[in-house]
């Protein structure tokens, strides 16, 4: 599905709501007020996009929404946290760079950041009719395990992936570990979360349990949710492009074959270790309002913003560390071995 087809779609699709949107970066440092509240720096690199309340510590009962003031996404009302860990390169010498992000076809001018949706269905599923319940105030949630190195431990999670990008518009096949081949586009990492909640929680422990997926078939395939986790909340996925395109002369990449040369902040050569966080923070009801509109991709019950404006928006950074040009390591790692 493209961009082009969403906007074709938005002429015919009658009450439906899909929201697709571009939020800029908001900062890129070691910050995790999910997994690490208050540690600075935090274990691994991390690229934050969505409100200007973003901190070490967040305190769930705090409403972002209302303590927020600028947001780097498209819909001005989303003072939401999303956050993913960020692409490195790692050259044959051993010196590895951060990978540039660059905005979806339809967001051009956006700085970096990523592509946010909110689905009622499955993307197949044009009418997108089915009843959704927004996120509450205090929600958070994780997808993806930092430290996962397998496919086999990988298959916990659904549809956490990545797209090798002939073009911006290539959207399949998607893979579980990162493309073995250079990307001419570059390489789009797909994250989608569970789509039932327990009702009650919002939040838990590993921040997960209070989540699941569909009991039978799965959140496209419109699969019910489990008894223990009964309430259908919208299908969130971030779409983040690493624009590989300076890195895709293999005079540079590792000598061994089969060997690509991209790593994850947290240390993951495989791919496998890709994860995603969210801390809600949308303005009183307007996610549960847009949801129950005729939204898709546009959104006329929300208010939008200029991507001038989206990037207009910042936070200070509180971990002062390089984490731009060659490095010897990625911040937080041990230098990897020289090669001569
Ligand atoms: C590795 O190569 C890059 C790009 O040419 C260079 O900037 C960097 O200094 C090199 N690192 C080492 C350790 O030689």
């Amino acid at each position: 599905m493209h961009w082009n087809s969403l906007t074709a779609l938005a002429l015919v699709a009658p009450a439906s709501a899909l929201l697709r949107f571009g939020c800029s970066q908001l900062v890129v440092e070691r910050v995790d007020p999910l997994v690490n509240p208050g540690v600075s720096p935090s274990p691994h690199l991390h690229q934050i996009i969505g409100g200007n309340a973003f901190q070490l510590n967040m305190d769930p009962k705090v409403d972002i929404g209302e303590t927020a003031t600028c947001t780097t996404c498209q819909f001005s009302e989303d003072f939401s946290n999303y956050w993913t860990a960020v692409l490195f390169f790692q050259h044959r010498n051993g010196s590895v760079h951060r990978v540039p992000q660059i905005p979806n076809a339809g967001f051009e001018g956006s700085a970096g950041g990523m592509t946010v949706y909110y689905m009622q269905d499955g993307l197949a599923n044009y009418a997108q009719t089915s009843k959704v319940t927004a996120f509450k105030q205090g929600f958070r949630m994780l997808v993806g395990e930092a430290s996962y190195r397998t496919k086999a431990e990988a298959k916990r999670f659904r549809q956490i992936t990545y797209t090798c990008l002939e073009n911006i518009g290539t959207r399949f096949p998607e893979t579980m570990d990162f493309p073995k081949k250079p990307c001419k586009a570059g390489i789009m990492a797909n994250v989608r979360f569970p789509t039932c909640w327990d009702g009650k929680n919002l939040d838990s422990p590993d921040h997960m349990s209070h989540m699941a997926y569909p009991e039978q078939g799965t959140f496209e395939s419109g699969g019910p949710c489990p008894a223990s986790h009964p309430v259908r909340v919208p299908q969130l996925m971030y779409e983040t492009i690493w624009d590989t395109s300076a890195f895709n002369d293999q005079s540079m990449w590792p000598e061994e074959e089969g060997k690509q040369p991209f790593v994850w902040s947290m240390g993951d050569k495989t791919g496998f270790g890709s994860h995603g966080d969210y801390v809600f923070g949308w303005k009183g009801d307007s996610l549960q309002r847009a949801m129950d509109s005729p939204c898709y991709v546009n959104c006329p019950t929300l208010k939008t913003q200029s991507i001038a404006t989206q990037n207009k928006c910042s936070v200070p950074k509180v971990v002062t560390e390089e984490v731009d040009g060659w490095l010897d390591a990625i911040p937080g790692l041990m230098p990897a071995e020289k090669k001569a």
